[in-house]
């Protein structure tokens, strides 16, 4: 392993959406392009307003740039920022309780039945303020940071009433402002039925249509909406109301699909032209075949599949066999996946899911990017793409999908700007 440069300065010290504007060439990089793999012997790559300006030769970059401030990362491996494009990481309280209820072994659907559940996330949420919901997601931001993400996804759902909702999506936006890191914002419409609501769970679809869409399309808090289509939660005829009106409202969907049963999900997120379907445990060959067809995104949650105990695993061959993009995420949730590791959901969809190495690193990197529609933007290394790195510690790309808890990151970069790995070992022996 290297050990630390003495000749590029210290990082760039950025808070939420500043900018590196002074140029910058990495030079010696291992680089891992997620577009045509490893670019033999191109090892550098520069920064020019945050944007990447070029990759090439040191040589040529440094004749090209003059002035650019000359990192060595002397051999380190660099991927694409790392890209977490399924969380619900803004709530109040835990629900470890419920941990114990279901290890006694009671299910999720049941204690969901019984007003647990997200309703339970749901009270605790409401209790906080914008500020307070924001501090109490940093710690599991920064343990998400510690993994190389550079681009979260953030979902509401937990606030149910319309104002809790645009709460959280407001603390999802500050937390952009508190961490340099970008933040895509989902507006999780139907997540629960509040308790007691008129009219029941139609009568919040109602609602949802007519009153709480326009007005989150209206307040610019939500970059998509998503929807739980579940025996617990939604029908597909529900789901596919809330999407019509959010398409009518411009705003991209997707779909937590075929979770605990098969709702057919995914064939109707595909319907929709949503951008990604999400979960798919329970997806059958119509639903992957009309995936394929839409190009939606099929977004593997491991976390859940693996706290929840469940047996039957998303359909992962059939969908590689039908060139379905897999995105791997944290899900990051209070219920199903109190998992603050992008590192980790990668391991678990290697090992309990059966990806390859080299899928998991296209699903937290290329697929994510598409799954979230920011892959002109970002999820490769490519001259005018947002020059969002994470650099590593690592010999072999496989090393990050191979280990828990071993922290190999060395470095993040986002918008061109160098951070330093939140607690993570700069140098080693
Ligand atoms: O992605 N499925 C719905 N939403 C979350 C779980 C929410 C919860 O139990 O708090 C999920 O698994
Ligand atoms: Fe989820």
């Amino acid at each position: 392993m290297p050990t630390p440069t003495s000749t590029s300065s210290a990082p760039t010290a950025v808070a939420g959406a500043a900018v590196a504007s002074a140029p910058v060439v990495f030079t010696r990089a291992r680089l891992l392009t997620m577009c045509t793999g490893a670019i033999e012997g191109h090892d550098s790559i520069a920064a020019v307003d945050g944007r990447i300006a070029a990759i090439g030769g040191p040589a040529e970059l440094r004749h090209r740039f003059p002035d650019a401030e000359l990192v060595d990362l002397e051999g380190r491996l660099v991927t694409p920022g790392l890209i977490d494009c399924h969380t619900h990481i803004v709530y109040g309280g835990d629900r470890s309780a419920e941990m114990e209820r279901r290890l006694a072994g009671e299910s999720y659907e049941s204690i969901a039945r019984a007003g647990g559940g997200i309703l339970s996330t749901a009270a605790a949420t409401a209790r906080l303020t914008e500020s307070e919901l924001a501090a109490a997601a940093l710690p599991r931001i920064d343990a998400l940071l510690a993994d190389g993400v550079t681009t979260l996804e953030i979902k509401s759902g937990y606030g149910l009433e319309l104002e809790v909702e645009l709460r959280c999506l407001r603390a999802a936006r500050r937390i952009a402002t508190l961490r340099p890191l970008s933040v895509s914002t989902t507006y999780l419409a139907a997540h629960v039925v509040p308790p007691q609501f008129p009219g029941g769970s139609d009568g919040y679809v109602e609602q949802i249509c007519s009153h709480y869409l326009p007005a989150i399309a209206a307040s610019g808090l939500a970059d998509a909406v998503d929807a739980y289509c579940e025996t617990i939660a939604f029908s597909v005829d529900q789901v596919a109301r809330v999407f019509e009106r959010a398409r009518a409202l411009r705003l991209p969907v997707k779909l937590h699909a075929d979770q605990l049963s098969n709702m057919h999900g995914a064939a109707l997120a595909a319907r929709c032209g949503a951008l990604s379907a999400d979960h798919l445990e329970f997806t059958d060959a119509d639903g992957i075949a009309a995936m394929a067809r839409a190009g939606t995104v099929a977004v593997l949650l491991p976390g859940a599949f693996y706290f929840l105990r469940q047996q039957q695993a998303p359909p992962v061959r059939a969908l590689r066999q039908a060139g379905v993009p897999m995105a791997i995420a944290s899900d990051c949730n209070p219920g199903t996946s109190p998992m603050s590791s992008l590192l980790a959901a990668m391991n678990l969809a290697a090992v309990e899911f059966g990806l390859s190495t080299d899928e998991c690193l296209a699903g937290v990197t290329r697929a994510a990017a598409r799954a979230l529609g920011v892959l002109a933007d970002r999820g490769s290394l490519e001259v005018g793409k947002s020059c969002d790195l994470a650099i590593w510690n690592v010999e072999q790309p496989a090393a990050l999908v191979y280990s828990l808890g071993s922290r190999p990151l060395y470095q993040r970069v986002w918008r061109g700007a160098r951070l330093p790995a939140p607690g993570a070992a700069t140098c080693s022996i």
